[in-house]
């Protein structure tokens, strides 16, 4: 490592500076962003500075012991190319050391670092957006619906054209739709998502759910005829979109009434959407209401990947930092 490189702790003090060169990458997180990543593993996140003064950073968070995420793997533009992003990288991997499964989200210039030091490929996903985002008529949506001939989820976008109507206010609004009901997601229900998350997403991530409710701006479950919560999803704001995710579904049906509820609330907005590709209705959903494909990641993992959940139920992940 040259001798001008240190790698330390990041401290609250960093955010700013973490902050900002999140800003100069054009990515989407906030200040919020990096105090959830920072109050949830205090020690694994860390700062690279060159000559003493900050260039990089790295987060990681750890989920149970079975896995762990690296996140927000950022150099510099101007001190590129002298081993900043290897060394943070390794650090961070020394860091989870006796982590069996240790995932990210890759970009393309992060790839061609992760290939090196083993990394495999698990899933690609594609980030959607709609630069300005207007619900569409009804009418359309429902044909929409009829277009989706692997998603028996007319019911739900017949219900998107009830949610389109004006509402009462938030916390009393509740969605009937023909198989399920959308409703506020409140502390009484939220004990109720680890089975269904951990399902879709390999392992339970409760503590960072509970943060990531916390953080939103709207929160919805979807419950089905018999009672069960089959779903839920959230959005939260970002630095230059409202941020769809995470969006989790037993269903298509649920997933699309989730996605359609949760998008009618940032009308007038940009959108970033982050989908798996294997998630068919989701992909096929983004494509009707407009979105294109804004850029495409990698998740890759290091070590057996025992829990892989199941990324048809993800109809959109919570973050590329985190999952
Ligand atoms: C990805 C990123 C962190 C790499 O940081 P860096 O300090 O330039 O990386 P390093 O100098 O340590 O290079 C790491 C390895 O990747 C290779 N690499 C890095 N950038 C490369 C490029 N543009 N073309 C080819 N290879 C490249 C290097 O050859 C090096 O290999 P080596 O260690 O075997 O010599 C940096 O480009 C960045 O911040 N990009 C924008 C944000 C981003 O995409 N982050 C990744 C998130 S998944």
């Amino acid at each position: 490592m040259d001798p001008a490189l240190r790698l330390r702790l990041m401290t609250e003090a960093d955010l700013a500076f973490a902050d900002g060169l999140r800003g100069i990458v054009g990515w989407n997180q906030t200040l919020k962003d990096w105090q959830r990543l920072l109050g949830y593993e205090p020690q694994g996140c860390f700062i690279a500075e060159w000559s003493g003064s900050p260039v990089g950073t790295a987060t990681t968070t750890r989920y149970g012991t079975e896995l762990a995420w690296i996140g927000m793997l950022l150099v510099h533009p101007d001190c590129r190319g002298r081993g900043v992003g290897r060394a943070l990288l390794e650090h961070c991997l020394t860091s989870l050391k006796g982590t069996p499964c240790i995932k990210l989200d890759a970009t393309p210039l992060g790839k061609m670092l992760y290939d090196k030091l083993g990394f495999e490929v698990e899933w690609p996903l594609t980030r959607w957006e709609c630069k300005y985002f207007m619900e569409p008529p009804a009418a359309l949506l429902t044909e929409a619906g009829r277009g989706h001939p692997r998603n028996p989820a007319n019911e739900s976008i017949e219900g998107l054209a009830q949610d389109a109507a004006p509402r009462a206010s938030e916390t009393s609004r509740i969605a009937h739709h023909a198989s399920r009901t959308l409703k506020p997601l409140d502390a009484s229900l939220a004990a109720q998502l680890g089975r269904l998350d951990s399902h879709a997403f390999g392992i339970s991530r409760a503590a960072m759910l509970e943060r990531l409710v916390a953080g939103s701006s709207r929160a919805l479950v979807a419950i089905s005829e018999g009672g069960e919560l089959d779903g839920y999803g959230l959005l939260r704001e970002g630095a230059k979109a409202s941020y769809l995710g995470p969006v989790v579904a037993d269903l298509s049906a649920g997933g699309t009434a989730l996605v359609n509820a949760l998008l009618s609330h940032a009308k007038g907005r940009p959108i970033y959407w982050d989908v798996p590709d294997v998630n068919a209705a989701a992909t096929g959903l983004a494509k009707e209401l407009g979105f294109s494909p804004q850029r495409h990641l990698i998740r890759m993992y290091l070590g057996a990947n025992k829990h892989p959940g199941n990324p048809a139920q993800c109809f959109a992940i919570a973050d590329p930092s985190i999952g």
